[in-house]
């Protein structure tokens, strides 16, 4: 089914705010520029859902994307952007963190990496800490369209290896560009919330 039916619920920046509805929530977590409102848009094929921008930093509020009714995709602040004051970093540092301690309904938090470069300290620090919650790691290779057929399979063996990868987690290359790599992180999506109802069979 495809998922038509998405909104923006809250932009919130402390626990207060987040919805009270106890949706299940899957979340995208990643560095600041790696794609990760661009992601959201081509799940649920919108173009301009989540707020997309060349200038890093674009998203500092977690926002919460209502889907179908049925869970939300919850898509957090970019952390390792260099160009934030230091009192700003800590400030989203602390909302990521209140986030992830916090949330009970949190089913699964997605890592995106970009699939251009090696995944830098901040990308394991955040996978370390992912793993606390999830037994299983989902990673996203981003930005696979800008890749050549050669530096496509590097690169893959590469992030594997930096961030030790298991043959039970998963990595999926992914292009908001071009749609590639969107059905199968629909699959897995589905697989976490244990339903076949949102988004699988959608081609595009
Ligand atoms: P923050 O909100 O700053 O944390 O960034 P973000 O992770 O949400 O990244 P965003 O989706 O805003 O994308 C950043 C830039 O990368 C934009 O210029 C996007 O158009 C571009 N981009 C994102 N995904 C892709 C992709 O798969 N392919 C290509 N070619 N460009 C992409
Ligand atoms: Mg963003």
């Amino acid at each position: 089914m495809n998922a038509n039916n998405v909104s923006l619920k809250i932009s919130a920046v402390s626990a207060e705010q987040y919805p009270k509805d106890n949706k299940p929530e899957i979340a995208f977590a990643g560095r600041s520029n790696v794609g990760k409102s661009s992601l959201i848009n081509r799940l649920v094929n919108r173009k301009s859902l989540a707020r997309v921008s060349s200038k890093p930093g674009k998203t500092s509020t977690i926002n919460f994307y209502d889907i179908e009714n049925k869970i939300y995709f919850v898509d957090l602040p970019g952390y390792g952007f260099a160009k934030v004051s230091k009192s700003e970093k800590q400030k989203w540092a602390k909302m990521i963190e209140e986030y992830l301690n916090t949330r009970e309904q949190l089913l699964q938090v997605i890592l995106l990496v970009d699939s251009r470069h090696s995944p830098t300290e901040d990308d394991i620090m955040m996978l370390n800490w992912i793993r606390q919650f999830n037994d299983n790691a989902v990673v996203v290779a981003t930005k696979w369209d800008k890749l050549s057929s050669k530096e496509r399979q590097e690169n893959l063996e590469k992030i594997k290896s930096t961030l030790q990868l298991t043959e039970e987690d998963k990595i999926i290359p992914f292009s908001a560009q071009s749609g590639e790599g969107k059905e199968g992180l629909w699959e897995i999506i589905d697989d976490i919330i244990g339903s076949d109802e949102i988004g699988a069979g959608d081609v595009s």
